[in-house]
């Protein structure tokens, strides 16, 4: 899609963060915004800062309530027009050792990270494909959907669906004229480390104080990593919008994943019958 002017975009986990980004790059381009998140506060400062800009509405949502999904696309389309640039972007991060997780922990994850997007495009495709006149869906993944490395089994799993997701959709979509990208990003600088454990249901987690101490350590050590040496959110927000109007599948933010991906393709080739 070379021109997303004129068009609305649906955003996702829209308030913060690389949604955030996204947002301001797509309402420089000319696109009316529909932002989604469960962060009302994000949302209304969001709004504040882009309605000089576009047209933008926004919408209280969890990404996994069905029912609420479809209300909010109808009220959503109602406002702003037809929506034809979909961002499935809302997400949660939760390292664990596999032995430790739970049911609760992996219906919570995989519920945000991929019943999310599987909810963003079963609510909006059949609309754009009965309407035509095209479109474009961008599934947020991360470098972990290409090459799995520690110890993030959940998060892991939900970012391969996403890829996988993505390049089926890409090529069935293709003839119909909806373009597909998947954003693999590497570190960004976004809150989503303190916003994740704020959102992790406490009951499957069992933690001495100790041990509850050491694991906020170590969150406040990555997040200060991911703050200082990640990309902007506006970087990134540009690099999507440029993606989109080339219609590229893939969108990496950095080649941080260059060696792991080199190394897992060389290995399941390496894997096959001779
Ligand atoms: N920040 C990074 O380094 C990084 C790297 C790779 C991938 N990602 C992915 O990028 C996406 C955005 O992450 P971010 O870094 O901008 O995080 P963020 O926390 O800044 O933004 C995520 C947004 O999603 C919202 N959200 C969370 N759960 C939701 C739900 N159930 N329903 C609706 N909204 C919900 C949050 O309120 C927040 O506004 C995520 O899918 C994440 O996995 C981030």
């Amino acid at each position: 899609m070379t021109d997303v002017h004129g068009r609305t975009a649906f955003i996702t986990g829209g308030g913060n963060g690389i949604g955030l980004g996204m947002a301001r790059s797509f309402a420089r381009a000319g696109a009316r915004l529909a932002l989604a998140d469960i962060d009302a506060a994000a949302l209304e400062r969001a709004k504040a800062e882009l309605q000089g800009i576009t047209a933008v509405e926004t919408f209280e949502l969890d990404v996994r309530d069905r029912a609420a999904y479809a209300a909010v696309a109808d009220a959503a389309e109602q406002a702003l027009g037809p929506v034809s640039l979909l961002f499935n972007n809302a997400g949660v991060i939760y390292a664990e050792t596999a032995a430790k997780l739970s049911y609760e922990l992996w219906d919570w994850a995989l519920g945000i990270n991929l019943g999310g997007v599987i909810n963003g495009v079963q609510t909006f495709l059949p609309r754009m494909a009965r309407r035509g006149g095209g479109g474009h869906i961008v599934n947020t993944a991360s470098g972990a959907g290409l090459a799995a490395m520690g110890n993030g089994v959940l998060y892991i799993t939900a970012k391969f669906a996403v890829v996988g997701m993505a390049e089926s959709l890409h090529a069935e979509l293709a003839p119909a004229g909806i373009g597909v990208s998947v954003l693999c990003p590497g570190p960004v600088a976004t809150d989503i480390i303190h916003r994740s454990a704020d959102a992790t249901p406490r009951s499957g987690v069992h933690l001495t104080a100790e041990q509850e101490r050491r694991r906020s350590e170590r969150r406040e050590l990555i997040s200060r990593v991911l703050h200082e040496r990640g990309a902007g959110i506006d970087a990134v927000g540009a690099m999507v919008l440029q993606a989109v109007q080339n219609n590229r599948l893939y969108i990496h933010t950095d080649r941080i994943m260059e060696e792991p991906i080199k190394a897992r393709t060389q290995a399941l080739l390496d894997a096959m019958p001779l």
